[in-house]
């Protein structure tokens, strides 16, 4: 076993206290397409066509066909061994939070009770009137755009997209989990969204240790105490 993963395991076996931040390439060996990289959706499409309260209003039945056909390639994905690796920690530590920026619910799927989801989550569609927020697993869904249940108006995706502000709510939970834990582990994230982008230096500068996992390093890999190179279906299971 590499030296790396040998000292990064040693220091999550010591800790009872761990926050976990995941981002897409931890469900790429489930197959669901991750954002950056040669084969990233926003390489494929436009962000700013798809992922905006701009194009929503525009186009809303265009940006339902999106996020169907993204519940279709979720709907046949399985959690893969990097999720359940976390399973097996979160059973194992008291302090446990894992944060997560993907919306496919692969880790609730693996088992993760603890979980704070940044950017919402695919199978919730929201009123763009009442605000109730209704779980939809339908794929294809049965009417593009849908409809709310409750008042009949146009739904949305419970999901954060850009310019939006994540509920502040969200913010402390997140920032409180990174206060209480002594380690926080980084699995599978570009680190170039905000506000997520920050959580493992604000982690950093408050005397946490800090280990990345990721395929490459990553623009904050240089301020982490230690990144190990990898898929995380695989190093996962060697570290936890
Ligand atoms: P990205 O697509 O930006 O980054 C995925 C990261 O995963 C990259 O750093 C890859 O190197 C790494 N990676 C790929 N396969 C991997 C594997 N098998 N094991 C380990 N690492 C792997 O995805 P995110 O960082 O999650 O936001 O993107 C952040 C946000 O940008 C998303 O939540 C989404 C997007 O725009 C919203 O939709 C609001």
């Amino acid at each position: 076993m590499d030296d790396q993963i040998k000292e990064a395991k040693a220091i999550i076996n010591s800790t009872s206290s761990i926050t976990v931040l995941t981002g897409a390439g931890i469900s790429a060996e489930s197959r669901i397409p991750t954002f950056r990289g040669e084969e990233g959706l926003w390489r494929k499409f436009r962000s700013e066509e798809l992922a905006t309260q701009e194009a929503f209003q525009r186009d809303p039945k265009l940006v339902w066909e999106w996020y169907d056909w993204r519940r279709g390639l979720v709907k046949e994905a399985k959690p893969n061994p990097g999720h359940y690796a976390l399973v097996n920690l979160e059973n194992e530590k008291p302090n446990f939070t894992l944060v997560t920026q993907n919306i496919d619910g692969l880790h609730q799927l693996a088992g993760n009770r603890n979980i704070i989801e940044m950017h919402g989550n695919l199978w919730q569609i929201r009123c763009t009137s009442c605000g109730i927020i209704e779980q939809n697993h339908d794929v294809p869904l049965k009417e593009i755009p849908p409809k709310c249940k409750n008042c009949d108006s146009l739904g949305r995706p419970n999901v954060v997209w850009f310019e939006e502000i994540i509920p502040i709510s969200i913010i402390d939970n997140i920032l409180i989990a990174i206060e209480r834990c002594e380690v926080m582990l980084i699995v599978g994230t570009s680190g170039v969204v905000e506000p997520a982008a920050s959580m493992g230096l604000v982690a950093k500068h408050t005397g946490k240790t800090v280990i990345e996992v990721n395929l490459e390093t990553t623009p904050n890999s240089s301020h982490y105490d230690i990144s190990i190179l990898g898929k995380s279906g695989e190093i996962l299971p060697m570290l936890l």
